[in-house]
């Protein structure tokens, strides 16, 4: 199982703080069968440079490499890019891809999003310069217009959910039904530390193949892994 989307890497955002944690955070990952997690540190334009991110990412993750001198699950580098009126014109905004590919884990803005957003994020995907993937999805569904969501879909746009939309009681139906109806196309844990927001995706998993059957967490993982363009990933 691959976790698109994590807090992992020790002391760069507000997930794990130190390399303590981050050492139990893989290990939960690992006893819930996660083979390969992405490492997706916030990234704010405007707070932040692109380089200046990129290499305190590198230095948490020495860090956290030199505890754990090889990690299990494999640890592939990202971010999760919050959105900005004009993204689309970013410079070096590859550079904030998945490590290996051209994806990009875009977090929108919470609230209903305008038709220059929605024209932004759509243009961005049509013109393949990244592919983007939503971070979180559910956190931001309920306040769209559906042919938003249909319209971003159409240009190419991928979502993400968290494990704890599937694991939440309350929200566990609606997980499933967006599933079912491909609203859904890759799950990450959104892992920040052990205590409040530890990782859930072993359970999500178990509720998508109850729902679904085990060919569905397949076609997740071979999904996930044909996006991140990497033949040989442990899945
Ligand atoms: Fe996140």
């Amino acid at each position: 199982m691959i976790d698109f989307h994590s807090h992992i890497l020790p002391g760069i955002d507000d997930g794990s703080a130190d390399v303590r944690e981050s050492s139990a955070l893989l290990t939960m990952l690992r006893e819930q069968g996660v083979k390969t997690v992405v490492a997706t540190p916030h990234f704010y334009p405007g707070r932040m440079s692109v380089s200046g991110f990129l290499e305190r990412r590198k230095e948490a993750f020495e860090r956290l490499c030199e505890t754990e001198t090889c990690p299990v699950p494999q640890i592939l580098l990202g971010a999760e890019v919050r959105y900005y009126d004009g993204i689309r014109h970013m410079e070096d905004l590859e550079l904030l891809c998945i490590e290996g590919s051209r994806v990009l884990l875009l977090e929108m803005p919470f609230e209903k999003w305008s038709e220059m957003t929605i024209k932004e994020v759509a243009t961005l995907s049509r013109s393949s310069r990244v592919t983007v993937v939503l971070a979180h999805i559910e956190r931001y569904a309920s306040y769209q217009d559906p042919n938003a969501l249909y319209r971003l879909l159409e240009s190419g746009v991928l979502m993400q959910a968290n494990a704890g939309f599937f694991t939440g009681r309350f929200s566990r139906r609606r997980a499933l039904g967006m599933l079912s109806q491909g609203l859904i196309h890759v799950i990450g844990s959104d892992c920040h530390n052990i205590t409040s927001r530890p990782p859930q995706i072993g359970r999500a998993a178990q509720i998508i193949e109850k729902r679904f059957g085990s060919e569905c967490l397949d076609h997740i993982s071979e999904f996930t892994r044909d996006i991140l363009c990497i033949s040989n990933i442990n899945q």
